[in-house]
């Protein structure tokens, strides 16, 4: 019998949706889906937001010189609203956190100091900034600045409690790093064609990421939400690791890629490639 995502009112998310045993990716905005859900009733939330930066400029791929287009979800609406636009959906992700939950957000320099500072207006308390290193990072074309190769996971709870109530599985962490304590810089190369043998996503991150994310934050049968699911990375993560998953995605193409990924791991292994 399937696992039920055990929301009081998940008869209320959108009717078009993806379910799975103990996992479900709904469409629609992820402010209007999380208004549905009740407070305090995830452990963990992982967001890769738009960043904003899809706006005319240009990026190397497979060694060409490419316009960065992510889509009309990826672009600028001025400084001040894309501000907003993070205000909001963090304030809807602090409403629906546990105490003992966490938050993680990724984001480059284009987006990530606006996330951290809103973090500060709603009180979330930060307690790290890991910064995850792509060893094949692609390369500069315009040779104007250093490569970019980084982009920073902020980690912070919903609020500053004392003492600390938190889910950190700090002994797992350490022992994933040979016995010493694991420090902030990750080394997560970006996701191989054996993880998009589903399809394609412009901004679909390591699984790798993700597995450390959810090992190190929460534990099996928790409840994690991603609201931009996008390729769905966090949900299969998430059922690999035996916890429960509910995603967020507007797209309805990404959302049935979320749902392919996250199907092929519920079925028989070999189905979908284990990072490493
Ligand atoms: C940066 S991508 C996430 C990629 C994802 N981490 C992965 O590994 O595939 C952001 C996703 O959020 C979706 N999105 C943007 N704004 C949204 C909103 N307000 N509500 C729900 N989804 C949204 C976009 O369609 C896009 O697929």
């Amino acid at each position: 019998m399937a696992r039920r995502l055990e929301l009081h009112d998940w008869n209320d998310l959108p009717s078009t949706e993806e379910r799975g045993d103990g996992w479900a990716v709904a469409l629609g905005n992820s402010i209007e889906v999380l208004e549905k859900l009740p407070p305090r009733s995830v452990d963990l939330v992982f967001a890769d937001p738009p960043y904003h930066l899809s706006n005319g400029g240009t990026t190397c791929q497979s060694g060409r010189r490419v316009r960065v287009d992510k889509g009309d979800w990826d672009q600028s609406n001025g400084l001040l609203a894309d501000h907003s636009f993070q205000l909001g959906w963090l304030q809807a992700c602090r409403r629906v956190l546990k105490p003992s939950g966490t938050l993680w957000v990724s984001g480059t320099q284009h987006v990530i100091f606006s996330v951290g500072y809103a973090m500060q207006e709603l009180g979330f308390h930060l307690l790290n900034t890991v910064t995850w290193f792509k060893p094949n990072a692609a390369p500069n074309l315009a040779c104007r600045m250093f490569t970019h190769s980084t982009e920073i996971l902020l980690w912070a709870a919903p609020m500053r409690t004392k003492p600390l109530a938190h889910r950190f599985n700090y002994r797992e962490m350490k022992q994933r790093n040979g016995g010493k304590q694991m420090r902030d810089l990750w080394l997560v190369p970006t996701p191989g064609p054996r993880e998009k043998l589903h399809g394609r996503h412009p901004t679909q991150k390591p699984l790798a990421l993700l597995e450390r994310v959810i090992a190190a934050s929460s534990n099996p049968g928790d409840l994690v939400l991603d609201p931009f699911a996008g390729s769905g990375t966090t949900g299969v993560a998430a059922v690999m690791a035996g916890r429960r998953f509910l995603g967020v995605e507007m797209d309805p193409a990404y959302l049935d890629l979320a749902a392919r990924r996250i199907r092929a791991v519920e079925a028989p292994p070999g189905a979908e490639a284990r990072a490493g």
